[in-house]
């Protein structure tokens, strides 16, 4: 078993160290060859860009060994109400003909999108299990209230 995962701010990285742990499977980090920015709203108008024009950008790293694994737990974020573009990248960068596909998901509370059948289609000859979605925290809402509240208080002083 392998968890395969790509995570920017953190929630989908909990996730992927527990079934790790739990199932004694290799985690690999799924990692952009070029980071996204820190910038919140930088990522959201890039992944925007990206989704829309069905770019694949390039992996950091690919997992050298997939043919030893004949279940795959993959997981990521909901950007842009689908699969984050890297994703795409990845599945189109491995062959998991005939391998099980279990997909863990986090979303910020607008639920997968249409990440299944993304899923499904650039890794068609695979698998593909129901797996695991949560609401994870979103980090607009934490920006949103930190802003505010410094806002706030710079009015004050
Ligand atoms: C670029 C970007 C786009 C996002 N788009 C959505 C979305 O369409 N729907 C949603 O529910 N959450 C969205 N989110 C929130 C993330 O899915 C959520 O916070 C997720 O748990 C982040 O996982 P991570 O910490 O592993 O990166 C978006 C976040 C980012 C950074």
């Amino acid at each position: 078993m392998l968890v395969a995962y790509f995570s920017r701010s953190g929630n989908t990285r909990v996730v992927a160290g527990l079934i790790g742990r739990a199932r004694g499977a290799e985690v690999f980090e799924i990692r952009p060859a070029t980071p996204y920015p820190e910038d919140y709203l930088e990522t959201v108008e890039l992944a925007r860009k990206e989704r829309d024009s069905g770019h694949e950008p390039a992996l950091e790293a690919k997992v050298p060994n997939m043919a030893d694994y004949d279940t795959i737990f993959l997981g990521f974020p909901i950007w842009g109400e689908t699969a984050p573009p890297l994703i795409r990248s990845f599945l189109s960068a491995h062959d998991l003909s005939g391998k099980t596909l279990v997909p863990f998901v986090t979303h910020g509370g607008y639920g997968l999108g249409n990440s299944r059948a993304v899923l499904a289609s650039v890794a068609p000859k695979a698998r593909l299990h129901e797996g695991f979605a949560m609401e994870a925290d979103q980090e607009r809402r934490t920006m949103d209230r930190v802003s505010e509240w410094l806002k706030a208080s710079a009015a004050k002083s």
